[in-house]
């Protein structure tokens, strides 16, 4: 199974980013976020491959908020061997990268982290929510995971933020999870942070 991709590579030892966008945008909606973010690092951007009324997503639904679970197992699964071939073959180590994900993407990401912790760095999760609960707590010392989130965010409950940083808890990642009083979308305090968070990270 192949992705729509886009990639564009720095010389350097900055991370490679992971970009993973958020339902109905595209593997160039977050481009000029993680160019912001960390303007020195290479970028793997990949499109969902998933069609919901014309919408890209990285897996099914069937609800607002309810996954079809043997979907997201399956495309989790292709994504984790599309990451892991394709990003050799642009120079990118997968192991070093941290993903930049929103709401659909940040959701997948943690299914990558769930299914295949061996597979990336960290990632910014941006309104991330439980993507379904590991029957296992997966090992994920040493990854490094941001988690931002919003108060007043209709689609995700506080609860389950917090249920879902308490499974990379569970799993001994390094995670911050960092709430603002706001919504699904984006602030420039989730960009000021996730800025300060990177930048931090390269320095260690
Ligand atoms: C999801 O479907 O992953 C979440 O509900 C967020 C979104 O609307 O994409």
């Amino acid at each position: 199974m192949t992705h729509h991709h886009h990639y564009h590579v720095i010389e350097g030892n900055n991370p490679p980013l992971l970009l993973l966008h958020g339902t109905g945008a595209d593997e160039f909606d977050l481009i000029p976020l993680a160019q912001d973010i960390a303007p020195g690092s290479a970028i793997f951007s990949v499109r969902g491959n998933v069609s919901e009324n014309g919408q890209n997503r990285y897996f099914k639904r069937t609800a607002e908020g309810v996954f079809d679970h043997e979907d997201l197992i399956r495309r989790t699964h292709e994504l984790a061997k599309f990451i892991a071939e394709t990003a050799p073959q642009h120079g990118m180590d997968p192991a070093q990268m941290i993903a930049l994900g929103f709401s659909n993407g940040a959701n997948i990401a943690s299914s990558l982290f769930f299914l295949h912790p061996e597979l990336l760095a960290g990632g910014i999760l941006l309104r991330g929510m439980v993507p379904f609960m590991p029957t296992q707590t997966p090992d994920l010392a040493s990854k490094k995971i941001l988690l931002l989130s919003g108060i007043m965010d209709p689609i995700i409950p506080m609860d389950n933020a917090r249920k879902l940083a308490s499974i990379y808890q569970a799993g001994q990642a390094d995670i911050i999870h960092t709430t603002f009083p706001t919504g699904h979308g984006l602030t420039q305090n989730d960009v000021l942070e996730a800025k300060q968070w990177f930048l931090n990270l390269v320095q260690e």
